[in-house]
């Protein structure tokens, strides 16, 4: 069996890049913060499913994450993430150091407008999508892959690293990966890992409360009165709401026509502090 290469360094990455595309293989690249999951492994799959070689990056970007939040403390677990990718049967998984990706004096960034400037995450978590999209620009760029696959639970970030991939010119693909969700329908992310067993339940109170509104949007109920309910049940099963709201699916921007217009539900709340997302499209 093939045995999966890790590289540290850039040049690492670009000795084995290179000989990858002088052989003309397509390369995807997986990027994450580690602490991996079934919905990486999903990504993983797809990637593996779109392309000949599969690289995963595993990097906590500090410059994502804002005073206060949780950049210390986000799980970390290199060896057992190692062990998945070797499972899942990658051929790479690129561990850069903070120091490769920001170099002494680091000051340029990739800013985007339009998606990133919608009022969700951008208004909770000022500057974390400069943090997102520059990281990920520099990612493709290192490693010259041809597609990456990106989670849906992540709706916004999605949308606003296909738009800089789009504007920057970068020749990557953006694949969009559906949720992968526990049996309760908790969307699974790494920061569950900071929830007891009891609230991981009341969690999965936020799934189900967009389903509602999907359900209520489809019988023609109005946009504004579906994200109001769905705000005040969250709130009344002790979340703390930072947004529950209905906006057009390829813009973020609010409703205008919700009969013609593509929708998503976009939901973020903090339960013991521990801050969850999720969404759905109303098919
Ligand atoms: O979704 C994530 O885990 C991160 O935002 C990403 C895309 C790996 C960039 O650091």
């Amino acid at each position: 069996m093939k045995k999966m290469e890790i590289a540290r360094t850039g040049d690492e990455l670009r000795l084995h890049c290179d000989a990858w595309r002088d052989l003309g293989y397509t390369i995807a690249l997986v990027p994450t913060m580690g602490a991996l999951h079934e919905g990486h492994m999903k990504l993983v799959e797809t990637a593996k499913r779109r392309a000949d070689i599969v690289i995963v990056s595993i990097f906590v970007n500090p410059l994502q994450f804002g005073k206060g939040e949780d950049f210390d403390r986000y799980p970390r677990n290199e060896e057992a993430d190692l062990e998945k990718l070797r499972a899942a049967k990658a051929d790479l998984a690129w561990l850069p150091r903070a120091e490769e990706l920001y170099p002494p004096g680091f000051c340029t960034t990739v800013h985007v407008e339009g998606p990133a400037r919608a009022g969700l995450e951008d208004a909770h978590r000022p500057g974390h999508f400069d943090g997102v999209a520059t990281v990920v620009a520099k990612l493709f760029i290192a490693s010259g892959c041809h597609l990456a696959p990106f989670g849906e639970k992540d709706y916004q970030q999605l949308l606003v690293v296909r738009r800089m991939t789009r504007d920057l010119g970068l020749p990557v693909e953006i694949v969009p990966v559906p949720t992968v969700r526990e049996e309760s329908g908790l969307a699974l992310s790494s920061r569950n890992a900071y929830l007891s067993p009891e609230r991981r339940k009341t969690a999965a109170l936020i799934y189900e409360e967009l389903e509602r509104a999907a359900k209520r949007l489809k019988q023609g109920v109005s946009a504004e009165a579906v994200a109001f309910d769905g705000r005040q049940a969250l709130i009344d099963a002790g979340f703390e709401v930072d947004y529950f709201v209905v906006r057009n699916a390829e813009t973020l921007r609010p409703v205008k026509d919700q009969r013609t217009e593509p929708l998503r539900i976009l939901a973020a709340a903090r339960l013991d502090g521990v801050r969850l997302i999720d969404n759905i499209p109303v098919a």
